[in-house]
């Protein structure tokens, strides 16, 4: 069970005390509260003695968690030592991933989204953007390329899942592989990980080469991941691969130029080639978490950002030829889909 939506008039006074919300759920995080509410139940009493708690101080601070909808509270009696807590499921993982030490928050937090905030209103008018130096789409100089590589690899968790969950079906017949945008190559090492016979290339811009040879390294795949210097908005994808894979890549584009890189991959595709295409497909808790970048692109007219329903995905594969469409579940769903063969 989940705690019930709120009204927007609630929504609002959390919204407010944003920063306060965070340091109840950082601290609940790093005294290991919410290890000890996620078996729950567990009472007010146990709780206060293993956190050397006061009770009425600790109900108080559980009072803040329940009103992020984050607990769930049964008091039998008047007593609040008797009150017993748990967490809402997935709760650990989710602070975790929100605010821990290595959270994906703590890295979005370093990009300068401070030059917009107060002035949303001329930024809307155009009159306020990010320049070139805080933020150029696609990155222009080698630190921010590697500043933005090492996001996207921190964000990368349901995609990686998602692929490990269908590796053993995936792949199968399948030899070569290009991701294309493929970041510095952390989701295809992740892959070679589980298809042994497969080898993998990362297609991206020239800067991003020398990441992708870390990561070969790193990974303990140097002879089976390589590197296609390349640029999809003015050259054709290269051939030679019976799979290709667009993650995170075709929301960053408008329509026309979306359509234009999924035409490009079905040229490169040989007959029974299969596209893949993974991405945060439009949710309401999808484009929650995408909130970040929704509020700093807005100073970003290069980069498009648009998250869409997965619809749209399999529509435009089958009107550009491809057949066997598919929608495999998953953190994020993936799409498969076959040139005619
Ligand atoms: C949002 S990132 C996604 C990276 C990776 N697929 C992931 O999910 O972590 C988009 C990727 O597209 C690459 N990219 C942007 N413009 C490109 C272009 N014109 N040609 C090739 N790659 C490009 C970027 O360098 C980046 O690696």
């Amino acid at each position: 069970m989940t705690a019930p939506a709120l009204s927007p008039r609630a929504l609002m006074s959390l919204l407010f005390n944003g920063s306060k919300a965070v340091d109840v759920v950082e601290t609940a995080l790093t005294i290991g509260l919410l290890d000890a509410l996620e078996p729950g139940p567990v009472s007010l009493r146990e709780l206060a003695t293993r956190f050397e708690s006061r009770p009425l101080r600790l109900y108080k601070f559980l009072d803040c968690l329940e009103s992020l909808g984050l607990v769930v509270r049964h008091e039998p009696s008047d007593d609040i030592n008797e009150a017993t807590y748990r967490a809402v499921p997935g709760l650990l993982a989710a602070a975790t991933a929100a605010v821990g030490p290595d959270a994906i928050e703590r890295d979005r937090d370093r990009y300068p989204w401070q030059r917009l905030h107060g002035r949303l209103a001329e930024s809307l008018r155009g009159d306020v953007s990010m320049t070139d130096d805080d933020f150029a789409w696609p990155p222009k100089t080698d630190e921010q390329t590697e500043a933005f590589e090492r996001s996207m690899s921190v964000g990368l968790g349901p995609v990686i899942e998602t692929f490990h969950r269908h590796a053993p079906h995936l792949w199968t017949g399948r030899r070569r592989f290009l991701d294309v945008g493929g970041g510095a190559g952390t989701l295809a090492a992740r892959i070679l990980d589980d298809v042994p016979d497969l080898t993998a290339d990362v297609y991206n811009l020239p800067a991003v080469a020398p990441l992708v040879e870390e990561t070969g390294r790193r990974s303990g795949h140097p002879n089976r991941l390589g590197f296609v210097a390349g640029d999809f908005l003015t050259e054709p994808l290269p051939t030679g691969y019976d799979a290709l894979a667009f993650v995170r890549v075709l929301h960053d584009w408008p329509t026309p130029v979306s359509r234009q890189l999924i035409e490009s991959a079905y040229r490169a595709l040989p007959a029974g080639g299969m596209l893949l295409i993974c991405e945060e497909f439009r949710t309401p808790d999808r484009l929650a978490m995408q909130f970040f970048w929704s509020y700093f692109l807005i100073g970003v007219d290069s980069c498009v950002s648009r998250l869409r329903d997965v619809d749209f995905y399999t529509g435009l594969l089958g009107e550009i030829g491809f057949e066997k469409i598919q929608v495999l579940p998953g953190g994020w769903e993936l799409v498969v889909a076959y040139k005619p063969g």
